[in-house]
């Protein structure tokens, strides 16, 4: 049976805002989600992150139910204003945030799971946001964010060998800045493209600190996330083609070209125009190559043609429709959203292909149609999630085995049911099953089905006698 390597890792993944609650206990400060959620209208079941998963004060339950799952390793985002409840570089660090996220490495480490640490997960210090407008002021957040980062370097870096920067930054930029559909909820045709700097700009910073002064001492690994679905082209016409690689230009390569070529792609420049943050020879040389590999969000394909209205995806239409009339795949709970496992293994071929960096599989996932409206029994047994899964892991492990493509982990998203943003609870992307009335977790059949399926495809270590 084809199998991947014996140091391929594997687990889940959460962010901070989505699973802890608390949002005022331990001395941490608001974050912008706070104060979004708090604005009525813009979570779907007019709730918020307060109570979440309760995961600040159940962190120990969590750790040991994640052990059941076999997993290697557990991704997680720390909460900015968990640690530096103000956020800036002169305000202070609190302890009690630092020793929250210090007990729980150290628990995961001692039962042998990998921590991945994301820095930022979307939730900026609401202090940041009000003293200088946040992600827009480039002077005062690159320098913040970097103070964070090296606080949590100091903090954390002797056992937390993973990093990643900036988890998707496509959604901080066009659903926070242009749609205002996520925190801070602006609507704008500028912001997001100024924001698109500084974000990457801070990336960039914080990953020269950590090569400078901690990468040698503390032999980590630093790199950044960026989502992407795999754009299908409608069929084989030119134009559709040209399309297609539009989508990945607008979704993907706005971030990942200058980081990894040092660029914005032809067809941003010529939508965006003048509305681009150029970058100074001095930042772009501190930008190209600042990851040390490919951190991937990804959970599903798009089917795309030329003559849409909207410019944050290149003016592209986007469905799920094939030429013949059938659907791509099985329908998730959320709009954008259905199962294609083939268009994951050529979206992973592409990214080795473009980019020659080892990838990570940070995020892929699927939330089960109404399943909020099932009981905890019926809901376990989520069979349209296993589907996806076992459609995905197949997948990446036909792109390991036979395109050889290094794909060196893989997350699934999510450990646990959580606030999903804008939707509030009524989308559960979990495999466990969280019962929000007494914050049970339930198992459901999908988190069976993984830890089978790695168990299945990982090779076993070499045994002494082999060496
Ligand atoms: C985000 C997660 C989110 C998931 C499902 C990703 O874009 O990183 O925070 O819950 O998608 O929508």
């Amino acid at each position: 049976m084809a199998q991947l390597p014996s140091d391929f890792v594997w687990g889940f993944a959460t962010a901070s805002y989505q699973i802890e609650g608390s949002v005022a206990a331990g001395g941490r400060g608001p974050s912008i989600w706070d104060a979004f959620c708090a604005q009525p209208g813009k979570i779907r079941d007019g709730s918020s992150g307060e109570v979440a998963t309760d995961s600040y004060r159940l962190w120990r339950e969590d750790v040991e139910l994640l052990k059941t799952y076999g997993v290697k390793a557990y991704r997680f985002s720390l909460s900015w204003s968990r640690i530096i409840p103000l956020g800036g570089r002169t305000d202070p660090v609190n302890s009690e945030g630092i020793a929250f996220y210090r007990a729980l490495i150290e628990e995961l480490l001692k039962n042998g799971i990998e921590p991945f640490v994301t820095l930022y997960h979307w939730d900026l210090p609401q202090a940041l946001h009000e003293r200088y407008g946040g992600w827009l002021n480039k002077e005062e957040i690159v320098q913040d964010y970097v103070n964070y980062a090296k606080v949590c370097f100091e903090a954390f870096g002797d056992v937390v060998k993973n990093w990643i920067t900036h988890n998707e930054p496509w959604a901080v930029t066009i659903l926070g800045y242009e749609k205002g559909v996520f925190a801070p909820g602006h609507i704008s045709n500028t912001e997001p493209w100024i924001v698109n700097h500084n974000l990457i700009l801070a990336h960039a910073h914080a990953v020269k600190l950590y090569r400078e002064q901690y990468k040698e001492k503390q032999g980590g690994q630093i790199g950044i996330t960026l989502d992407c679905h795999w754009q299908l082209p409608y069929d084989d016409s030119p134009e559709n083609l040209e399309a297609a690689q539009r989508g990945i230009d607008f979704k993907l390569g706005r971030f990942a070209d200058l980081i990894y070529k040092g660029t914005y792609p032809e067809s941003v420049k010529r939508i965006i125009g003048d509305r681009l943050v150029e970058y100074t020879t001095e930042e772009l040389a501190v930008v190209l190559g600042s990851s040390d590999f490919f951190g991937l969000n990804t959970y599903t394909t798009q089917v795309v043609q030329p003559g849409g209205t909207d410019e944050s995806n290149g003016f592209l239409k986007t469905g799920f429709t094939l030429p013949d009339g059938s659907q791509l795949g099985t329908q998730a709970h959320v709009p954008w959203l259905q199962t294609y496992g083939p268009g994951f293994r050529t979206l992973l071929n592409y990214l080795w292909n473009t980019y020659k960096l080892p990838i990570y599989v940070t995020e892929n996932g699927f939330a089960v149609k109404n399943e909020n409206s099932l009981s905890i029994e019926e809901a376990i047994h989520d069979a349209d999630r296993i589907e996806y899964f076992h459609n995905y892991a197949n997948a990446m492990l036909q792109a390991v085995t036979e395109d050889k493509v290094p794909v060196k982990g893989y997350f699934g998203w999510s450990f646990l049911d959580n606030f999903e943003w804008a939707d509030g609870y009524q989308t559960r992307f979990g495999v466990t099953y969280v019962d929000y009335a007494t914050q049970k977790r339930y198992p459901k059949d999908s988190a069976r089905f993984l830890k089978k399926w790695f168990t299945e495809h990982i090779e076993a270590p070499a045994s002494d006698s082999d060496v």
